[in-house]
């Protein structure tokens, strides 16, 4: 199992499950971990935090179940993270991160990030919170010594192939100058061969990558590609 808080010797690849065919689940993991995938990128979608329902606990259940030694990195795009926080564990998430954005006072429900990353924690997973493109990063800094994984979106959250948003990587510069060699950054949206060397420069060490990985005619390449991004 990949131990997150060691510094990887290359950027990590987290193939986000949102392409693959959803019919044959399981074997387009297999097939993408073959190829040296690093770890499983699982988007939960509640149609209220962004318009669209993908995942719930069940698909990390039986992801577990297929793949006892993956990573599964859970990116929950959910109004109420506190909800989930009990069934993610229970169905073997090695990591949960929630958004920032639904700590904000419009949307507070009462749970601040420091209970939930406790929580996260107790429960025995790793914890990362997520920002959104407009989103400015100072209102991580409290947390980032608590965080295992910081996720910052380049689009907008709610679905997969869309363009890469070059504006944020003046935000993973700034992220990078923060935290410690124990937390990664981790960069989610329109990652392919072109975009990820910025990412990588500009200090994230976990790519993730949907449309431009399982709709690759050569998908070997492309996770060279994206471990070789410097
Ligand atoms: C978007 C998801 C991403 C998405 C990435 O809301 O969080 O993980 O699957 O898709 P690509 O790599 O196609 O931009
Ligand atoms: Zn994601």
């Amino acid at each position: 199992m990949l131990e997150l808080r060691s510094i990887p010797p290359h950027p990590l690849v987290a193939a986000s499950i949102l392409s693959a065919d959803f019919g044959r689940i399981a074997e387009e993991c297999r097939d993408v971990l073959a190829r040296g995938a690093d770890i499983l990128h699982v988007d939960v979608m509640d149609g209220h935090f962004v318009p669209n329902l993908t995942m719930g606990a069940d698909m990390v259940k039986g992801l577990r179940r297929h793949f006892p030694d993956t990573y599964l990195d859970v990116h929950l795009m959910v109004e109420r993270p506190d909800l989930f926080l009990d069934m993610f564990a229970q169905a073997g998430a090695d990591n949960f991160s929630f958004h920032l954005e639904v700590s904000q006072p419009a949307r507070s429900d009462g749970v601040s990030p420091r209970q939930l990353i406790q929580r996260i924690h107790s429960l025995g997973m790793d914890a990362g919170m997520v920002i959104n493109p407009p989103t400015a990063p100072d209102g991580l800094e409290p947390f980032l010594p608590d965080l295992d994984m910081v996720l910052m979106m380049s689009v907008h959250p709610g679905r997969s192939g869309q363009k890469f948003i070059g504006d944020v990587l003046a935000k993973a510069t700034w992220l990078k100058q923060r935290i410690g060699p124990a937390t990664r950054l981790e960069i989610d949206g329109g990652i392919n061969l072109d975009t990820a060397p910025l990412a990588a420069a500009a200090g994230c060490d976990v790519l993730v990558t949907a449309s431009a990985l399982f709709g690759a005619g050569d998908r070997t390449a492309v996770i060279r590609g994206l471990h070789a991004a410097r």
